[in-house]
Protein backbone atom coordinates (compact mmCIF):
# COMPACT_ATOMS: atom_id res chain seq x y z
CA UNK A 1 0.00 0.00 0.00
CA UNK A 2 2.92 2.24 0.99
CA UNK A 3 6.53 2.58 0.38
CA UNK A 4 8.74 4.95 1.35
CA UNK A 5 11.46 5.15 -0.12
CA UNK A 6 14.83 7.60 0.89
CA UNK A 7 12.78 9.99 2.41
CA UNK A 8 14.51 12.75 4.21
CA UNK A 9 13.23 16.25 5.81
CA UNK A 10 15.47 18.79 6.94
CA UNK A 11 14.04 22.14 8.72
CA UNK A 12 15.60 25.49 8.13
CA UNK A 13 15.97 27.66 11.52
CA UNK A 14 17.51 30.50 10.25
CA UNK A 15 21.53 29.85 9.55
CA UNK A 16 20.54 26.21 11.36
CA UNK A 17 19.59 23.46 9.48
CA UNK A 18 17.71 20.21 11.91
CA UNK A 19 17.60 16.79 9.84
CA UNK A 20 14.72 15.49 11.14
CA UNK A 21 14.36 11.96 8.84
CA UNK A 22 17.49 10.74 6.69
CA UNK A 23 17.13 8.47 4.43
CA UNK A 24 14.27 6.25 5.61
CA UNK A 25 13.17 3.30 3.34
CA UNK A 26 10.34 0.80 4.33
CA UNK A 27 6.95 -0.47 3.00
CA UNK A 28 3.98 -1.06 4.52
CA UNK A 29 1.53 -3.56 3.31
CA UNK A 30 -2.71 -3.46 2.99
CA UNK A 31 -4.26 -4.13 6.23
CA UNK A 32 -0.41 -4.18 8.00
CA UNK A 33 -0.44 -2.84 11.72
CA UNK A 34 2.92 -1.11 12.26
CA UNK A 35 4.35 0.98 15.90
CA UNK A 36 6.82 3.57 15.31
CA UNK A 37 8.76 4.09 18.64
CA UNK A 38 11.70 5.91 19.32
CA UNK A 39 12.39 8.95 21.83
CA UNK A 40 11.12 12.03 21.62
CA UNK A 41 12.98 14.41 18.69
CA UNK A 42 13.86 11.53 16.74
CA UNK A 43 11.53 12.30 14.05
CA UNK A 44 8.33 10.32 14.70
CA UNK A 45 5.57 13.03 14.12
CA UNK A 46 7.92 14.37 11.01
CA UNK A 47 7.34 11.06 9.09
CA UNK A 48 3.60 10.51 9.75
CA UNK A 49 3.13 14.09 8.86
CA UNK A 50 5.02 13.54 5.29
CA UNK A 51 3.07 10.31 4.91
CA UNK A 52 -0.19 12.29 5.72
CA UNK A 53 0.30 15.11 3.32
CA UNK A 54 0.44 17.93 5.94
CA UNK A 55 4.47 18.28 5.01
CA UNK A 56 6.20 18.09 2.04
CA UNK A 57 9.54 15.82 2.32
CA UNK A 58 12.93 17.58 1.32
CA UNK A 59 13.89 14.58 -0.96
CA UNK A 60 12.60 10.87 -1.46
CA UNK A 61 9.70 9.22 -2.09
CA UNK A 62 6.08 8.49 -0.37
CA UNK A 63 4.55 6.16 -2.91
CA UNK A 64 0.63 5.57 -1.83
CA UNK A 65 -0.60 2.74 -4.04
CA UNK A 66 1.75 4.02 -6.63
CA UNK A 67 1.07 7.23 -6.51
CA UNK A 68 3.78 9.79 -5.20
CA UNK A 69 2.64 12.00 -2.90
CA UNK A 70 6.38 14.33 -2.90
CA UNK A 71 5.42 15.01 -6.43
CA UNK A 72 1.93 16.47 -5.25
CA UNK A 73 1.15 19.75 -5.38
CA UNK A 74 -0.76 21.23 -2.28
CA UNK A 75 -4.36 20.71 -3.41
CA UNK A 76 -3.60 17.56 -4.38
CA UNK A 77 -2.29 16.56 -1.00
CA UNK A 78 -5.28 18.09 0.59
CA UNK A 79 -7.26 15.61 -1.50
CA UNK A 80 -5.04 12.58 -0.65
CA UNK A 81 -5.68 13.44 2.90
CA UNK A 82 -9.39 13.58 2.78
CA UNK A 83 -9.72 10.65 0.73
CA UNK A 84 -7.74 8.07 1.99
CA UNK A 85 -6.25 8.79 5.49
CA UNK A 86 -7.48 9.05 9.21
CA UNK A 87 -5.40 11.31 11.87
CA UNK A 88 -5.70 10.93 15.06
CA UNK A 89 -3.10 13.35 17.34
CA UNK A 90 -2.22 13.09 21.38
CA UNK A 91 -4.50 16.50 22.03
CA UNK A 92 -7.00 14.64 19.91
CA UNK A 93 -7.70 18.51 17.97
CA UNK A 94 -11.07 18.98 17.94
CA UNK A 95 -13.00 22.35 17.23
CA UNK A 96 -13.41 23.37 20.67
CA UNK A 97 -16.80 25.57 20.12
CA UNK A 98 -18.41 22.91 18.27
CA UNK A 99 -20.03 19.99 19.59
CA UNK A 100 -19.22 16.75 18.98
CA UNK A 101 -21.69 15.82 16.16
CA UNK A 102 -20.64 19.36 14.48
CA UNK A 103 -16.63 18.12 14.69
CA UNK A 104 -18.02 14.75 12.67
CA UNK A 105 -19.99 17.37 9.90
CA UNK A 106 -17.49 19.31 9.09
CA UNK A 107 -15.35 16.42 8.66
CA UNK A 108 -17.80 15.03 5.85
CA UNK A 109 -18.29 17.97 4.28
CA UNK A 110 -15.12 17.01 2.13
CA UNK A 111 -15.85 14.08 1.49
CA UNK A 112 -18.51 12.83 -1.04
CA UNK A 113 -21.81 12.31 0.78
CA UNK A 114 -24.62 14.61 0.06
CA UNK A 115 -25.77 17.49 2.63
CA UNK A 116 -29.07 16.08 3.66
CA UNK A 117 -27.28 12.73 4.72
CA UNK A 118 -24.30 13.97 6.64
CA UNK A 119 -25.94 14.40 10.09
CA UNK A 120 -27.32 10.91 10.58
CA UNK A 121 -24.51 9.36 8.90
CA UNK A 122 -22.28 11.74 11.71
CA UNK A 123 -24.91 10.17 14.52
CA UNK A 124 -24.00 6.87 13.14
CA UNK A 125 -19.99 7.12 13.19
CA UNK A 126 -20.73 8.50 16.85
CA UNK A 127 -23.06 5.73 18.06
CA UNK A 128 -20.09 3.11 17.06
CA UNK A 129 -17.99 4.69 19.17
CA UNK A 130 -20.72 4.60 21.98
CA UNK A 131 -21.24 8.32 22.33
CA UNK A 132 -25.02 8.13 21.33
CA UNK A 133 -25.43 10.38 24.48
CA UNK A 134 -22.95 12.68 23.73
CA UNK A 135 -23.11 14.17 20.68
CA UNK A 136 -24.33 17.62 21.69
CA UNK A 137 -21.22 17.99 24.00
CA UNK A 138 -18.38 20.53 23.37
CA UNK A 139 -14.73 19.23 23.58
CA UNK A 140 -14.63 20.72 27.00
CA UNK A 141 -17.29 18.75 28.52
CA UNK A 142 -16.04 16.05 27.82
CA UNK A 143 -13.12 13.13 29.50
CA UNK A 144 -10.20 12.82 27.44
CA UNK A 145 -11.35 9.20 26.39
CA UNK A 146 -14.61 10.60 25.03
CA UNK A 147 -12.50 13.44 23.02
CA UNK A 148 -10.43 11.00 21.53
CA UNK A 149 -13.50 8.59 20.97
CA UNK A 150 -14.88 11.72 19.01
CA UNK A 151 -11.80 12.28 16.88
CA UNK A 152 -11.68 8.43 15.83
CA UNK A 153 -15.18 9.23 14.74
CA UNK A 154 -14.09 12.20 12.64
CA UNK A 155 -11.40 10.17 11.24
CA UNK A 156 -13.55 7.46 10.06
CA UNK A 157 -16.00 9.86 8.43
CA UNK A 158 -14.79 9.86 4.82
CA UNK A 159 -13.72 5.74 5.19
CA UNK A 160 -9.86 6.21 4.99
CA UNK A 161 -7.88 3.25 4.15
CA UNK A 162 -4.87 4.35 6.25
CA UNK A 163 -4.77 5.81 10.22
CA UNK A 164 -2.29 7.78 11.33
CA UNK A 165 -2.24 7.33 15.14
CA UNK A 166 0.99 10.16 16.70
CA UNK A 167 0.74 8.99 20.69
CA UNK A 168 -3.21 9.24 20.55
CA UNK A 169 -3.39 7.67 24.14
CA UNK A 170 -0.37 10.20 25.19
CA UNK A 171 -3.16 12.16 27.15
CA UNK A 172 -5.41 9.74 28.27
CA UNK A 173 -4.83 7.30 31.81
CA UNK A 174 -4.22 3.60 31.03
CA UNK A 175 -7.64 2.33 31.47
CA UNK A 176 -9.07 4.37 29.14
CA UNK A 177 -6.11 4.13 26.92
CA UNK A 178 -6.88 0.54 26.64
CA UNK A 179 -9.88 1.32 26.01
CA UNK A 180 -8.77 3.61 22.89
CA UNK A 181 -5.90 0.96 21.21
CA UNK A 182 -8.71 -1.89 21.57
CA UNK A 183 -11.03 0.32 19.21
CA UNK A 184 -7.70 0.90 17.19
CA UNK A 185 -7.30 -2.85 17.04
CA UNK A 186 -10.80 -3.45 16.17
CA UNK A 187 -10.60 -1.69 12.77
CA UNK A 188 -7.26 -2.86 11.74
CA UNK A 189 -8.22 -6.50 12.93
CA UNK A 190 -12.36 -6.36 11.70
CA UNK A 191 -12.30 -3.88 9.19
CA UNK A 192 -8.62 -4.33 7.68
CA UNK A 193 -7.55 -0.71 8.05
CA UNK A 194 -3.87 -0.02 7.72
CA UNK A 195 -2.53 1.23 10.80
CA UNK A 196 0.41 3.38 11.65
CA UNK A 197 1.14 4.03 15.21
CA UNK A 198 3.79 6.62 17.05
CA UNK A 199 3.59 5.44 20.54
CA UNK A 200 6.50 5.56 23.43
CA UNK A 201 4.98 2.77 25.15
CA UNK A 202 7.12 -0.09 23.61
CA UNK A 203 4.97 -3.16 25.14
CA UNK A 204 1.92 -1.35 24.03
CA UNK A 205 4.01 -1.60 20.76
CA UNK A 206 4.81 -5.13 20.82
CA UNK A 207 1.22 -6.32 21.81
CA UNK A 208 -1.46 -4.84 19.01
CA UNK A 209 1.16 -4.22 16.22
CA UNK A 210 2.53 -6.53 13.63
CA UNK A 211 5.56 -5.17 13.35
CA UNK A 212 7.94 -2.25 14.60
CA UNK A 213 10.15 0.11 13.28
CA UNK A 214 12.24 2.30 15.41
CA UNK A 215 13.40 5.68 14.83
CA UNK A 216 16.74 7.55 16.24
CA UNK A 217 18.35 11.05 15.39
CA UNK A 218 15.63 10.78 12.36
CA UNK A 219 17.32 7.06 11.25
CA UNK A 220 15.56 3.80 11.05
CA UNK A 221 17.36 1.65 13.60
CA UNK A 222 15.60 -1.33 13.68
CA UNK A 223 12.87 -3.26 11.72
CA UNK A 224 11.09 -5.80 14.11
CA UNK A 225 8.50 -8.78 12.67
CA UNK A 226 5.80 -8.07 9.55
CA UNK A 227 6.32 -9.68 6.14
CA UNK A 228 7.08 -9.00 2.53
CA UNK A 229 7.89 -5.48 2.22
CA UNK A 230 10.67 -5.18 4.69
N1 LIG B 1 8.46 22.71 12.18
C1 LIG B 1 9.69 22.43 12.62
N2 LIG B 1 10.70 23.32 12.48
C2 LIG B 1 11.95 23.04 12.90
N3 LIG B 1 12.32 21.89 13.46
C3 LIG B 1 11.36 20.95 13.63
C4 LIG B 1 10.01 21.16 13.22
N4 LIG B 1 9.29 20.04 13.52
C5 LIG B 1 10.16 19.17 14.08
N5 LIG B 1 11.40 19.71 14.16
C6 LIG B 1 12.62 19.05 14.68
O1 LIG B 1 12.77 17.82 13.99
C7 LIG B 1 13.18 16.79 14.87
C8 LIG B 1 12.14 15.66 14.87
O2 LIG B 1 10.94 16.13 15.46
P1 LIG B 1 9.63 15.25 15.60
O3 LIG B 1 9.34 14.61 14.29
O4 LIG B 1 8.56 16.09 16.19
O5 LIG B 1 10.10 14.12 16.64
P2 LIG B 1 9.23 13.13 17.56
O6 LIG B 1 7.81 13.14 17.08
O7 LIG B 1 9.90 11.80 17.41
O8 LIG B 1 9.35 13.65 18.96
C9 LIG B 1 13.37 17.45 16.22
O9 LIG B 1 14.72 17.80 16.35
C10 LIG B 1 12.51 18.67 16.14
O10 LIG B 1 12.97 19.68 16.98
MG1 LIG C 1 6.08 13.59 18.10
Amino acid sequence: MLRVKGLSKTYSKGDIEISALRDITFGVDEGEFISIVGRSGSGKSTLLNLIGGLDTPSCGQILFRETDLAAMKRAELAGHRRRSVGMLFQSFNLIPHRTALENVILALTFGRLPRGKRKQRAAALLENVGLADRMNHKPAELSGGEAQRVAIARALANEPDLLLLDEPTGNLDSGTADEIMGIICGLNRKRGLTVLLVTHEEDVARTVSDSMIRLLDGRIVERSGGGASQ
